[in-house]
This record gives structure tokens, C-alpha cells and sequence, in this order.
């Protein structure tokens, strides 16, 4: 099915299932412990070895010398695969660094090699036996200090410019003019990154957790040199992703290798201390705003230009992105530039762009509306854009943020807000409210599906799109309850396996939207079949209550179409051009008030409220549980996250779940989510658009801006630690 038209009404309108608050169809086996996860797939696999991962203890050079004999020797070890041994290897388009280090290494505690064992503890102490002689040489790890040598070199990315951004800047009333920076982050997802491989001749599965079954699929053959269609990937449980497992990592291609020399199913866990250098992560970025405006508070001019870093050949931080399209303004510039750092690969992490950009951005507006005398609800309001303000002809296809602000401050009680920082107490506590508007790009991505019926009534999806912990098993379940007029409990969704169509997966939050257009365009298939097989007129059928209804009054249960065989559909949703005609985009406004302790500077959250506005929310429980879990990661960046970097050695050196810190539930106050009603014709026949990434964008600034409002200490460094507060606190009352 192409869609390339606006959604018509269609059978998900009738919302007798999708856009309920249903529980989670996986819920019992998460909670019950029979959700299996890729390292425990003892169901399909009952004899397999493990493998232990050693990483490299330098961040650049290469291995002059690696000895593996004793730790061949070991008890219990079946096989050492190393570079050397492993026979020639390719690279996975998504990754950057190679997966199996040597003798070139390219970023600290890179693979170079894994040990098969019998057990987990065999496979480990083995490791420990391997002799490697480095060569070590300088690397850049410092991204200030590559930003100003660049800077000096007039090695500067080119800018994006719209109209006479110099100019208008120079000439605007009011400027403001600051750079901000946000550190490192590690996804810190629970379930590490895991696989369990087995041969079969020359046929390999990989049980694994993966975000994009597809494009693991095609980087596993590519890396290993084998077909894609003797690659089979099974992920249907996955313990969070965050951006983390978007692409294979060492513990899939490994595991594979591993497996292959010990003859023996091989299984793979990436040690928490090993994921923040062996992965990727989210890269620091260095971002200058400036914005002017006239008196009256119109923006005139807008300039974002962020820095971050990556290996070589890799990928900037692309934090201007919301930049161009937030606020209105004739005169822009944005620019992306990139260093070459030899810390580990950055990459996509929540958001990516958004997330740290909007960190920045939203305290620059707020900096603004201070500059201005103007409240920060009102700036935001009075710079709105129904357009793209780059390409005036292309609309938004739905653009409701001064919605969301409007509503935001009247449920949050924005009123009582002191425009005057350090201005309200209570006890020992400093009191501050702050506010960001959230933006994300809509993503749409080609999505398949298959859908079964067979004659007892039951309904069988099968995708290989992921479930991260999103809901998207639900949401699919919904979705089929709908088109095919059945109860929730006769759907049974099967994803996460390659052998399913191919899906949009998990990422960028395009999955939920997409995936369930995919599911939609079987089930108008399967729809189609029913009524071939009953002998029934298409017009006006209805489809309701385990019946199918023809508009002259005839009726048959579904089932009885599949009374002589299963009856299977299968298609694809095609996204035409409607996401290039409109500028598709998400918006949201978070709320938040802090407490910030006048004599230590500890920050605590004390509410938060964020009002979305998606598209159709396909359940409003799971999509509420995306937010709030967005929220949480919000408070993580502006109050803990960092990866601190050892700058002599290269390597981020917190680099587990003891040191790097992220909230627990102590640090979670009372959250509010609230979804304008709105539905999103341009965005798929679903009408939905993605909310998982949205629950993030602004958090980090939100809660920056209310700090500032409690204590009059702006901080423009992430992570906001008591640290960076205490000089700056008001004499005690
Ligand atoms: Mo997301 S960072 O595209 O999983």
C-alpha cells in the first residue's frame, strides 16, 4: 500500500481498541520472568559455551604482540578468536570502528578478543592469561582543545544560512550570545548487549538484542562475508535500547565467530564494564546560540553552531536540527562541525540532535526572554511558526505548540511563578519554576507485515519489527484488533525475527507510527481476502465483533472464511512524499519546579509536567509510560549523566552502573503527561506520530531554567551539579 495522500477515514477511526489504555500483551511475561531474553534462549538452545569479551587497554595504536597459548591451555576453554584468526572481515555499514580490534585499535576496550569456554568463570580467567604488547600512540581526546585548534586553522564547518544572519544579528535591538556543553552519555540500558549464536552448516542464528532486525541482518553477513539469506536474527525481548542497540556490536559478531571455532552454540554478554568503551554513546557537544530580536521580543535572528567529535569517518552531533524549524526568524545560521576524537564511537543515544540541542537552545530562549523582560511562556508564543522558517512554502502538517504552552502553564500553575530568580523559599529549600517547548522530527520508514487468520478466529501478526520495552507489541495487537473487528485477546503478535517482513523497527521514534501503518496495510489485505472468500461486496463491509457484515444485511463470522485453510496477507506500507510536501514534527512543552537546597546546592525535582502533542496516541498508557520513562532520562541529563574522560589514557573512565549515575525512583517526583487531542493525516493512515524521543526534548533545559529561577545561578555546562551552584547561592535569609 503507498501512502501518498492524506488519511482518510478508515477502519482505526472507530477507536473501539487503538487509542485505549489496554495493559501491555507481553506484560505477564515480563513480569513473570518467561520473557526470554537473547543470552537465555535455553528454549532453543541447550548445550551452548560462553564467550568472554577481553577489550583493548588503549585507546589508539596497534598490538605489536598477542600471546593466547596459555589462555588456549586453560581449563574449560574451547577456542581464542582473535583478529588474527578469525579470517577476513568486512565492516557493517552502520559501524564505524570495526568490531574485532587488531592489530590496529582504533578506541579504548575495542575487542580483541573472545574467549570460548565452558563457563562463564573459565572463559573469564582464561582472558586474563592473554599477553598483549601495545604500541601506543597520541590520540585527541579533548574536544575543547580540537574545537579552538580547528578554530585557529579556519577549519570550520559550512554554514547553513538563510537570509543575512550577520546583518540582522548586528542590527537587532536585544542580543544574547552564549555557548553551552553537554557531556558524554552511555545509554545505561538494563540488559546489556548480548547474543547467543549456533551454526547450522553454513547457516547462522543469531539470537540477539536489536533494535533493527534488518539492519543487523545485513552488517552480520557483510561483516562476516556470508549471504544475507544465511543470516537468521531472532530479538523479541529486549531489556532498553536507547539508540545503544541500533546497530549489531561486538557481542553479536563475536558470539557468530565464537561459535564457528568452538563447533558449539557460543553465548556473549558485553560486561557492564566493558559497554561505555566497547559501544557507542552520545557525544559531547559545544554549542554557541545567539539570537537577536526587536524590542518587542520578535527574533530576528537566530545562529546555532554546535561541535562534537568522532573516530574518523564518523558523525556529528547534529544538535541544530530543531534549530531550523522551533522558531520563526528570517536571518539563520546553523553549522555542524565535527573533530576527529579517538574516544569511542558516538552515536545515536534518545533523541539524538534534539536532545542535546534542545539543552542548549531552550536555556538560550529562556536567557532571551529574561533579556527581554518577557515571560518565557510569552517569548516562545510571540516566535511561533506555522512554516518551515527556512522554506516559507512548506507547512507543518500539524504545528500545536503554543498549545501546549498555553495549556502547560494553566495546569502547572505558571502564574505563581516570581519572574525574580532566588526569590521564593520554602524552609531551607530555594524554589524555582522553568519551562521548554520540545520538538522532534516526525520519521516515517517503509514498514511490512503479515497477518494470519485461521478457523478458530485467531489472528497472527508477524513482523520483525522490535519491541525496546515501547509497547509495540500492544500497539500491534491494537492495531489488528481494529482493522479486523476482533477482541485484543484473539491477536497474537509474533516480532523480532528475520524470517517476519521486513519492518520499520525501532528507532528515531518512527516504530510505532510506522510499524502499525505496516500492520494496517496487511490487515486492508487480509480485510480484502475475507471478503473474496465470504463472496462478499467490499463497499460498505463491516468489519465488528468477530463478524463480518456486507452492506445488504448479510453477515458471517470471520472465522468462517478461514474454515477451509488459514487464510495469510502480507504488505508493505509505502511513505510517498508527504513527509517532504509537510514538515511532519512533534511538539511539547515541560514544566518543572526544583528545590534547591540554600546551603548545600543539592537540586531535588519536586513536579514536572509535560504536554504533548503526537498525533494519535495509539495507547495512552504505554505512550505515557515513553514519556514519563523521557522525563526520567531528562532529569538524568541535566542533574547526573556524564561519562568523565581520562584525557591522558582516553577512555571514559566511569564506565559502569556504580559510577555513572543516572535517577532511581528517590529521584522521581510526581510526573504529569498530558496529550492534546490531535490526529495527524498527513503522518500515516494510523494518524500517530512518534512520542518516545519527545518525552525527552527540553527536559534538560526545563529543569536548567527553574534552577535558575530558584537561585539566580545560570549554569550553560551539563551536568548541573551542586558543584557548579554553591558560589553562586544566596546568603542564608
Ligand atoms: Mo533511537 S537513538 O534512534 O533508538
Amino acid at each position: 500500500m503507498k501512502f501518498d495522500t492524506p488519511a482518510t477515514q478508515n477502519p482505526i477511526d472507530q477507536l473501539k481498541v487503538v487509542g485505549q489504555g489496554v495493559d501491555r500483551v507481553d506484560g505477564p511475561l515480563k513480569t513473570t520472568g518467561k520473557a526470554a531474553y537473547a543470552y537465555e534462549r535455553h528454549d532453543a538452545v541447550r548445550d551452548a559455551a560462553v564467550g568472554y569479551v577481553l577489550g583493548a587497554a588503549i585507546a589508539k595504536g596497534r598490538i605489536a604482540a598477542m600471546d593466547i597459548e596459555a589462555a588456549r591451555r586453560a581449563p574449560g576453554v574451547l577456542a581464542v578468536v582473535t583478529a588474527q584468526n578469525a579470517g577476513k572481515l568486512g565492516k557493517g555499514k552502520m559501524n564505524t570502528a570495526t568490531l574485532l580490534g587488531g592489530p590496529d585499535i582504533q578506541h579504548y576496550h575495542q575487542a580483541i578478543a573472545l574467549v570460548v569456554a565452558e563457563t562463564l568463570e573459565q572463559a573469564r580467567a582464561a582472558s586474563r592469561l592473554i599477553r598483549v604488547q601495545y604500541e601506543r600512540a597520541p590520540g585527541a581526546f579533548d574536544l575543547a582543545a580540537e574545537k579552538d585548534a580547528a578554530e585557529k586553522a579556519g577549519k570550520l564547518a559550512k554554514p547553513d544560512v538563510v537570509g543575512d544572519f550577520e546583518g540582522a544579528y548586528a542590527g537587532a535591538a536585544v542580543h544574547i550570545d552564549h555557548t553551552y556543553r553537554t557531556p558524554d552519555h552511555t545509554h545505561a540500558m538494563m540488559e546489556p548487549h548480548a547474543s547467543t549464536a549456533a551454526w547450522e552448516g553454513d547457516a547462522l542464528t543469531l539470537w540477539t538484542s536489536n533494535q533493527m532486525i534488518d539492519w543487523g541482518r545485513g552488517d552480520v553477513a557483510k561483516t562476516l562475508g556470508v549471504p544475507k539469506d544465511k543470516v537468521r536474527l531472532i530479538s523479541p525481548y529486549i531489556g532498553g535500547g536507547f539508540g545503544g542497540k541500533l546497530f549489531v556490536r561486538a557481542d553479536a559478531l563475536l558470539a557468530a565467530l565464537g561459535a564457528r571455532a568452538a563447533r558449539r552454540p557460543v553465548k556473549v554478554a558485553l560486561a557492564r564494564p566493558l559497554i561505555a568503551n566497547n559501544t557507542t554513546h552520545r557525544p559531547a557537544t559545544i554549542q554557541r546560540i545567539r539570537i537577536g530580536t526587536t524590542e518587542d521580543g520578535k527574533i530576528t535572528a537566530i545562529a546555532h553552531e554546535s561541535w562534537s567529535g568522532d573516530l574518523p569517518d564518523g558523525k556529528p552531533e547534529e544538535a541544530v536540527q530543531q534549530t531550523r524549524l522551533l522558531y520563526a526568524g528570517a536571518n539563520r545560521l546553523t553549522a555542524l562541525n565535527l573533530v576527529e576524537l579517538d574516544l569511542p564511537e558516538g552515536n545515536a543515544m534518545r533523541a539524538p540532535g534534539e536532545a542535546p540541542g534542545l539543552m542548549a537552545l531552550e536555556i538560550a530562549m529562556d536567557e532571551m526572554a529574561e533579556a527581554l523582560g518577557l515571560d518565557p511562556v510569552e517569548f516562545r508564543v510571540r516566535n511561533d511558526t506555522q512554516v518551515d522558517p527556512s522554506e516559507p512554502e512548506r507547512r507543518f502538517s500539524q504545528r500545536r505548540l503554543v498549545e501546549c504552552l498555553r495549556m502547560g502553564a494553566k495546569k502547572f500553575g505558571w502564574q505563581e511563578r516570581n519572574a525574580r530568580p532566588g526569590s521564593r523559599r520554602d524552609g531551607r529549600w530555594l524554589v524555582g519554576m522553568g519551562v521548554a517547548a520540545a520538538f522532534r522530527n516526525n520519521l516515517v520508514t517503509d514498514s511490512a507485515a503479515r497477518v494470519r487468520l485461521d478457523a478458530a478466529g485467531q489472528v497472527i501478526v508477524e513482523t520483525d519489527m522490535t519491541d525496546i520495552g515501547t509497547g509495540s507489541y500492544t500497539i500491534i495487537a491494537q492495531t489488528a484488533a481494529e482493522m479486523l473487528g476482533v477482541p485484543l485477546a484473539k491477536v497474537i503478535v509474533r516480532l523480532g525475527d528475520s524470517t517476519f517482513p521486513v519492518s520499520a523497527g525501532s528507532g528515531g521514534q518512527w516504530g510505532a507510527n510506522s510499524s502499525t501503518a505496516g500492520v494496517y496495510a496487511a490487515c486492508q489485505k487480509l480485510r480484502d481476502a475475507v471478503l473474496a472468500k465470504l463472496g462478499f461486496a467490499a463497499e460498505g463491509a463491516v468489519f465488528a465483533d468477530g463478524s463480518v457484515t456486507e452492506a445488504s444485511g448479510r453477515t458471517a463470522l470471520l472465522r468462517q472464511a478461514a474454515s477451509d485453510g488459514e487464510l495469510v496477507a502480507e504488505d508493505v506500507l509505502e511513505f510517498g512524499d508527504l513527509d517532504k510536501t509537510y514538515q511532519q514534527s512533534t511538539f511539547g512543552a515541560h514544566f518543572v519546579e526544583v528545590g534547591v537546597d540554600a546551603a548545600t546546592g543539592e537540586t531535588r525535582i519536586r513536579r514536572m509536567l509535560a504536554v504533548c502533542a503526537s498525533g494519535r496516541i495509539l495507547n495512552p498508557k504505554t505512550a505515557r509510560s515513553q514519556v514519563i520513562g523521557a522525563m526520567t532520562m531528562g532529569i538524568g541529563s541535566a542533574l547526573m549523566e556524564e561519562l568523565a574522560i581520562d584525557q591522558r589514557a582516553g577512555f571514559f573512565v566511569n564506565h559502569d552502573l556504580a559510577s555513572y549515575e543516572v535517577p532511581v525512583h528517590a529521584d522521581i517526583p510526581l510526573q504529569e503527561v498530558i496529550f492534546l487531542d490531535e490526529t495527524d493525516p498527513m503522518s500515516s493512515p494510523m494518524k500517530a506520530k512518534g512520542v518516545g524521543e519527545l518525552g525527552l526534548c527540553g527536559v534538560g533545559a526545563a529543569i536548567a531554567n527553574a534552577i535558575y529561577n530558584a537561585t539566580g545561578v545560570r549554569v550553560r555546562d551539563y551536568p548541573i551539579t551542586l558543584d557548579k551552584l554553591l558560589a553562586g547561592l544566596p546568603e542564608p535569609a
